[in-house]
């Protein structure tokens, strides 16, 4: 096997050499170079012999852009006040910044965000929430639905400037809070 691979290579290689211009500039050795690249794939060389193409899961400096949109799966009843809103569905989470097991969103680069979330409160119940920031509450979304025994849906949006690492995630801010799953969403995008 590895002889069949010597003997092509070198019969492919040398059948190129032929082409090579006797002044070689940057063209020529462009097509050398790509000569050399599609006899190893040809032949059935691995891609990582040929480039260094190892890397295959991608971290957050590999993305470009940071964007997540990720909702409830579970209905929440009786979240104490400081605790946090865990969003289990993840729809979209670009530059992983979004991580489903702890409901945190960690910056993966300094800049200006954008978040955006809306609650459902149960019937007839509260759901005070807040946007927090390493542990700061930033933002308040008040929805209150005491006495009217309706099914409100509260939305709030805020910008924030953060720097990398900063912590950002959806926590009660008083009272005990009751959120219907269906339709409680919470995203995010760096501008
Ligand atoms: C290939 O890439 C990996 C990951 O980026 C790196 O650790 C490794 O040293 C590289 N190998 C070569 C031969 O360049
Ligand atoms: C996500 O959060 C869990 C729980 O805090 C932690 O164990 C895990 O390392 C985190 N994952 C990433 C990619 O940071
Ligand atoms: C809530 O979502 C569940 C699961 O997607 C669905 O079965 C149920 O019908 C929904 N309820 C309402 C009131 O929208």
């Amino acid at each position: 096997m590895f002889l069949t691979f010597v003997v092509l290579m070198v019969s492919t290689l040398c059948g190129s050499c032929e082409n090579v211009s006797p002044t070689p500039g940057l063209k020529s050795f462009r097509q050398d170079y790509k000569n050399i690249e599609e006899t190893c794939l040809a032949v059935g060389f691995v891609k990582n012999n040929c480039r260094n193409d190892s890397k295959t899961s991608k971290t957050s400096e590999d993305y470009q852009m940071v964007a997540f949109d990720v909702r409830l799966k579970y209905h929440k009843r009786n979240i104490a006040t400081k605790a946090r809103i865990m969003f289990e569905t993840v729809d979209l989470n670009e530059g992983l910044g979004y991580n489903s097991s702890d409901g945190i969103f960690t910056a993966p680069s300094g800049g200006i965000y954008v978040f955006d979330w809306t609650i459902l409160a149960w019937q007839g119940q509260t759901a005070y929430t807040s946007l927090v920031v390493n542990d700061q509450f930033k933002s308040w979304n008040h929805c209150h639905d005491i006495g009217s025994k309706t099914w409100p849906p509260c939305s709030k949006m805020t910008v924030v400037k953060l720097r990398k690492g900063d912590k950002v995630w959806i926590g009660v801010y008083s009272g005990t809070a009751h959120i219907f799953a269906n339709h409680t969403s919470f995203s995010g995008f760096k501008l």
